[in-house]
């Protein structure tokens, strides 16, 4: 092989590289359109279904709830790295506290995954309504805990 074609091939795949780097971030704008999404989401399963299941305001369905833990399971993980520094002045209902207090936005963060993956582990191993129904309160509180200081009031 010539020094031509070896040039060539590296520069296909360091472009190749670069391209995949580019495409997982997206624009600003977009960024922050999917982590609105993602939080929607959140609360459709929350506060649609689990919410008033944990409070009694609506009959205890455990297909239900083991159907949504499971998608929270996920939701739970995707919004994170949408809040870039390069997202800071797009209108969103962040708070400025979002990328200046980093730390503790990740220890939000950190809180609320522990208390979803309790109550994973709950409704996995068949947990007993009366064991679950807590669980959903304590995620439910690990949300509000994030939104008082992070998002501005809907
Ligand atoms: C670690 C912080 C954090 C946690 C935990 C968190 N949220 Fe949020 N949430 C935010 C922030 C910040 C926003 C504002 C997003 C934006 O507009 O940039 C938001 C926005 C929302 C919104 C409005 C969507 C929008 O367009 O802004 C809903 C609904 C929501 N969250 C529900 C939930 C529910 C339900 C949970 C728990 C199951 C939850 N969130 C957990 C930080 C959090």
């Amino acid at each position: 092989m010539n020094k031509k074609v070896l040039s060539i091939g590296l520069a296909v795949v360091l472009g190749a590289g670069y391209s995949l780097t580019v495409l997982s971030q997206a624009r600003p704008e977009v960024a922050v359109k999917q982590r609105q999404a993602v939080m929607d989401l959140h609360g459709k399963y929350m506060y649609g279904d689990l919410l008033p299941m944990g409070q009694e305001k609506r009959p205890y369905d455990a297909n239900i709830v083991a159907r949504d833990v499971g998608f929270l399971d996920a939701l739970s993980k995707m919004p994170w790295d949408n809040f870039t520094p390069a997202t800071k002045d797009v209108k969103s209902n962040s708070r400025p506290a979002v990328f200046s207090d980093t730390a503790k936005f990740k220890e939000a963060q950190d809180l609320y995954q522990g208390e979803v993956a309790k109550l994973v582990a709950l409704t996995k191993s068949g947990g007993a309504e009366a064991a679950v129904k807590p669980q959903i309160l304590a995620v439910n509180r690990a949300c509000n805990n994030c939104h008082e200081t992070f998002r501005e009031k809907l």
